[in-house]
């Protein structure tokens, strides 16, 4: 039988340690090993997509203002580094596109979550789809999102491209529903997995993908349950302990 190590992702990059969501914290996660990164986006209020996680700058930067009332030209005068450690005085906040530009030649796994969908920012799925696709980089690119609209959206688009839901609440049989929707892959809060959940996907051929673990007991755990993939803060520690990568 045919032994898949499990893929680690850094979740926002190498975000223990660098600043989250920032080149920085990109390059120092391909740097250490890790197999993939995680990573949130949105649009800007002149339509450029960058990789933030909240939809707010203020607890990521020096500046205040939501992504969509911002210009790119706008989030440029903030810095996405100092919050973390004056050390990292300078880190501005990235574009999907610069991200794309890192990991075009490299053999990983690019797990790029979808941002409220087109609540906030009206045709984010087919944006973020097209830019993947003109890079040529489908084969490296995992969509994800908690608005499983998204995920949906992004199927419409393009029945090839890879998409997992996100969801922190428990979903009764995912499997199934994974399959309806369809997905590729389930990507559950840490603690809303189980080997029978695990087993019922695999069978179907819907990937495991687990956030956000940063314990590594529970990552032992998710590893042996059979999980595809884990998404942790702390890549270079992780695969350390797990033994992979
Ligand atoms: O994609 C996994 C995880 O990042 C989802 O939660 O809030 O960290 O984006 P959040
Ligand atoms: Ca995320």
């Amino acid at each position: 039988m045919e032994v898949v190590e499990i893929l680690v992702l850094a979740h926002r990059g190498y975000s223990h340690i660098y600043p989250e969501n920032t080149m920085l914290a990109f390059r120092k996660a391909l740097e250490a090993g890790a197999d993939g990164i995680e990573t949130d986006v949105q649009v800007t209020k002149d339509g450029v997509l960058v990789l933030i996680h909240d939809d707010d700058v203020s607890r990521v930067s020096d500046g205040t203002g939501r992504i969509k009332d911002l210009t790119y030209e706008e989030l440029l005068k903030f810095d996405f580094g100092i919050k973390k450690g004056p050390q990292f005085k300078g880190e501005k906040i990235p574009t999907l596109q610069e991200l794309l530009n890192l990991v075009k030649d490299k053999d990983i796994l690019l797990n790029i979550e979808i941002k409220y969908g087109s609540f906030l920012y009206e045709g984010i799925e087919e944006k973020t789809y097209r830019m993947v696709k003109e890079n040529g980089l489908m084969d490296k690119v995992i969509f994800s999102s908690f608005n499983h609209y998204s995920c949906h959206d992004l199927k419409e688009i393009d029945r090839d491209c890879k998409t997992g839901i996100l969801y922190s609440d428990g979903i009764y049989k995912p499997y199934k529903y994974a399959e309806e929707l369809p997905a590729d892959a389930i990507h559950p809060y840490r603690l809303l997995v189980s080997r029978q959940i695990v087993d019922a996907c695999h069978r179907r051929n819907i990937k495991v993908n687990v956030w956000t673990v940063d314990d590594f007991k529970e990552a032992k755990m998710l590893m042996d349950m059979g999980v595809d993939c884990i998404m942790t803060n702390k890549p270079k520690e992780m695969m350390e302990f797990l033994g992979v990568g």
